[in-house]
């Protein structure tokens, strides 16, 4: 009988797998739900190299879920501030206080899912890795591994239910969790976007897109639409050392994070570059910033004053600014309004 797929990736993985400190060891029992579901979410669209300090300091921080849930929402927002995608950040407390009440978590894809923050791919990663289920866990890695194999010419994203359904036929009934995570690692350091190490390749042999000659043609894309650009303008407020500091209302754009007061600029549409407060405003030139269907140049304008902006804020020593828990956006500003005069405008 010829090996399985699954066979193959999971004698390949016993071998290779990634030491990363929210995973059990190959073939082990799985790890403290919350450890598995915290990593997910931080996951989301980030590289695992940028998780492992977060990951660090939130299980420092918040050992449990009962400890997370008790933590004040803003206390975790901030925590979260450089990782990006800040609604990921709200739902993570609302789901660790829901898991709290209910006394643990669900065990199954459907009631993981039912959480907040939980989508198909976290839902059944959390179900396969965390509590061993079957489960069908497809992220961006599976997608271009699963792609690859069976050479699947139809473009994505209109591809996506084919690919799913192609990886529930390889996906075993036991060792789920280790499964998925195979897949993930075989993704991140073999079948990797661009010079795929085929050579090295468990499944060389059985890998369509590999015979027929390109297999880094695949996933076939269609062509992305190029993202607009909008403007915006961040103002900082200083007096006697403090800079005035808001927080983003809401579940907008940044929601719930502290932040330099703004004009306004949203997803859909440029900032008015109305300033909050009448004055001599000095231009401290731009920095930008790409978001996932916009890219912003946001401009930053400062202010010497005496005068109290209107509305809700706080005055924030400026000495202690890395402790405010700015999202990058304005932390790339905040280095922007206090550069020496002169320096270049940061672009990135
Ligand atoms: N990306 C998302 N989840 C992962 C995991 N459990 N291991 C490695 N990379 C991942």
């Amino acid at each position: 009988m010829t090996a399985s797929i699954a066979d193959i990736l999971l004698d390949w993985y016993d071998a290779n797998a990634r030491d990363l400190p929210w995973r059990a060891r190959p073939g082990a029992a799985p790890t403290d739900p919350y450890r598995v579901w915290l990593s997910e979410i931080m996951l989301q669209q980030t590289t695992v190299a940028a998780v492992k300090p977060y990951f660090a300091a939130f299980t420092k921080r918040w050992p449990d879920v009962a400890a997370l849930a008790a933590a004040p929402e803003e206390d975790v927002m901030a925590a979260w501030a450089g990782l990006g995608y800040y609604s990921r950040a709200r739902n993570l407390v609302k789901a660790a206080r829901a898991v709290a009440e209910r006394g643990g978590f669900p065990d199954t894809e459907e009631g993981l899912r039912a959480l907040p923050g939980l989508g198909a791919y976290t839902a059944a990663a959390v179900a396969a890795i965390a509590f061993g289920q079957r489960a069908v866990v497809v992220d961006a890695n599976v997608e271009r591994v699963v792609s690859r194999l069976f050479a699947i010419e139809h473009p994505l994203p209109a591809s996506r239910p084919t690919i799913r359904q192609l990886a529930d036929t390889i996906t075993p009934d036991a060792r789920a969790g280790d499964f998925a995570q195979a897949m993930m690692d075989l993704g991140a350091t073999i079948c990797t976007a661009r010079d795929p190490r085929c050579l090295l390749c468990p499944l060389a042999d059985t890998c369509a897109g590999r015979a027929a000659g390109d297999p880094a043609r695949f996933p076939v894309k269609l062509p992305k639409k190029p993202r607009p650009e909008r403007t915006g303008t961040a103002f900082w407020i200083e007096c006697d050392g403090a800079v005035w500091l808001t927080t983003r209302a809401g579940t907008g754009m940044l929601g719930g994070m502290r932040a330099l007061p703004d004009d306004g600029w949203s997803a859909k549409a440029d900032g008015s570059g109305e300033p909050p407060l009448a004055g001599e405003w000095q231009d401290r030139g731009a920095v930008t910033h790409g978001f996932t269907h916009f890219s912003l140049v946001l401009r930053v304008a400062a202010l010497e004053t005496d005068a109290q902006p209107a509305g809700d804020g706080e005055w924030w020593p400026v000495d202690r600014l890395a402790d405010a828990g700015l999202p990058t956006l304005f932390r790339k500003a905040a280095q922007r309004a206090t550069a020496e005069a002169g320096a270049d405008d940061t672009r990135n």
